[in-house]
């Protein structure tokens, strides 16, 4: 007695390894958005410095070009906060990836976070973040056209195949009050972290602070104060009046390749790619499916003439669990055609259809369709019975894989 026997078939097509430089090359800032946020709150009072870290900061998420980062300290009323008042000694803000289920992550033997890296010539060895310090106001960031800094790209992310991270963004803003410098007349010393004005003997890890090192970072750490204002008994009050709730306002500017809006109105904002294979057996078409990265909106299977073989389309995730995350392809729906419902014959050309949306720019997609056939010969053996050993390495029981 023999088995059914099955033809796999793996059509791949079209691996396109940059979107990006086909929106680019339509020139000028097209789909350029912008999008502004403001960090935590900090407090500051006269002479006060607050040096804080801010994880998973609000950033503009998906597969983005950035274009250009701007930030300000502003207060709460969101007026602009001149240096004098409150120096901007430096920010920094860079990407990261971190676990989505971070016990998870733990209990598979990686770590919580990684730090983000470079694609480029400058891979794993320096990062790209964004700093600067008081000059951020009069200072440009924009990366000239058709450039753009990639990041949130879902097959960068470590261990991307278990879509077990994602990329978020951290910031460091360290902003010291220098109102509180009046009396000694030395803003300036303030601002350039004077250890005798900030009256520290040891830096914020409790080393201690040698003579020979007058001043710097290691004296104007998080909670530290510069000059004695307030110190003097009864200001207290007034002092606690003059605390401000201040801060850090930053615009991202971005790109996506993006759909005009007539084309949107249209429901035109899909890509389509298609590729052709010859199949050297016909038979019965038993199992399909296709592949696909984020963006993909479904693919489908044509015979020479046309006829529709086999519809697969892409389950986006909605959630934060594991089998339903945000933004990742989670399914993709396949075909089980009743037994001698559709058949190829032998030579045939097949081709395949891949859709992916274009109201974001991607790279690096791929389509691929996977079918199963069973060759023509061992038709007659199919209402025999069939002895349930017919397993693949496919994520699919072996019941199903048996018609
Ligand atoms: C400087 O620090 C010392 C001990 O840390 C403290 O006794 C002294 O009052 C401080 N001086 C001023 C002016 O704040
Ligand atoms: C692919 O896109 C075309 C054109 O928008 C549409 O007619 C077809 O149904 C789509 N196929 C799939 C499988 O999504
Ligand atoms: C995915 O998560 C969303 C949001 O929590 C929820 O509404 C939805 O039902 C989930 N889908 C599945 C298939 O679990």
């Amino acid at each position: 007695m023999t088995l059914p026997r099955f033809l796999v078939l793996l059509l791949i097509i079209i691996t396109l390894s940059s979107f990006s430089s086909e929106a680019a090359s339509r020139g000028g800032h097209h789909g350029l958005k912008s999008q502004t946020f403001l960090s935590p709150p900090f407090f500051l009072r006269p002479g006060g410095v607050s040096n804080t870290w801010y994880h998973d900061i609000p950033f503009p998420r998906g597969h983005l070009a950035l274009k250009s980062f701007n930030g300000e300290v502003v207060d709460e009323s969101g007026a602009p906060v001149p240096l004098h008042e409150a120096y901007l000694h430096h920010w920094v803000v860079a990407p990261y990836h971190a676990a989505l289920d971070a016990a998870a992550a733990e209990a598979a033997g990686l770590p919580a976070t990684v730090p983000g890296t470079n694609a480029g010539v400058c891979a794993d060895n320096l990062r790209q973040y964004y700093g600067l310090g008081s000059e951020t106001r009069r200072t440009s960031t924009w990366v000239p056209d058709p450039y753009g800094i990639e990041v949130g790209d879902p097959a960068s992310a470590p261990a991307a195949a278990s879509g077990m991270y994602e990329q978020r963004w951290l910031m460091n803003v360290h902003a010291i009050d220098t109102r509180g410098a009046a009396a000694a007349g030395d803003e300036l010393a303030c601002a350039e972290c004077r250890c005798d004005l900030y009256n520290v003997t040891v830096d914020e890890n409790g080393r201690r602070i040698e003579e020979e090192y007058p001043g710097g970072l290691r004296c104007c750490y998080d909670g530290t104060r510069c000059g004695s204002g307030g110190e003097d008994g009864g200001a207290g009050g007034e002092e606690e009046e003059r605390k401000r709730k201040l801060f850090f306002r930053y615009t991202v500017e971005y790109q996506v390749e993006e759909c005009s809006p007539e084309k949107r109105a249209k429901n035109e904002c899909v890509h389509v790619m298609a590729a052709k294979q010859v199949l050297p057996r016909g038979g019965d078409v038993v199992f399909g499916i296709a592949h696909q990265h984020t963006g993909g909106i479904g693919a489908s299977l044509h015979g020479q003439d046309g006829r529709l073989l086999c519809a697969s389309t892409a389950t986006y995730g909605t959630g934060k669990e594991a089998g339903n995350e945000t933004g990742y392809i989670v399914g993709m729906s396949s075909c089980y055609p009743e037994a001698g419902t559709v058949k190829v014959s032998d030579g045939e050309l097949l081709t395949v259809v891949s859709n992916y949306s274009s109201e974001r720019q991607h790279t690096g997609v791929m389509g691929l369709f996977y079918i199963l056939v069973a060759e023509h010969d061992e038709q007659q053996q199919r209402d025999k019975p069939k002895p349930p050993a017919l397993c693949f390495s496919f994520p699919v029981s072996c019941e199903l894989l048996l018609l």
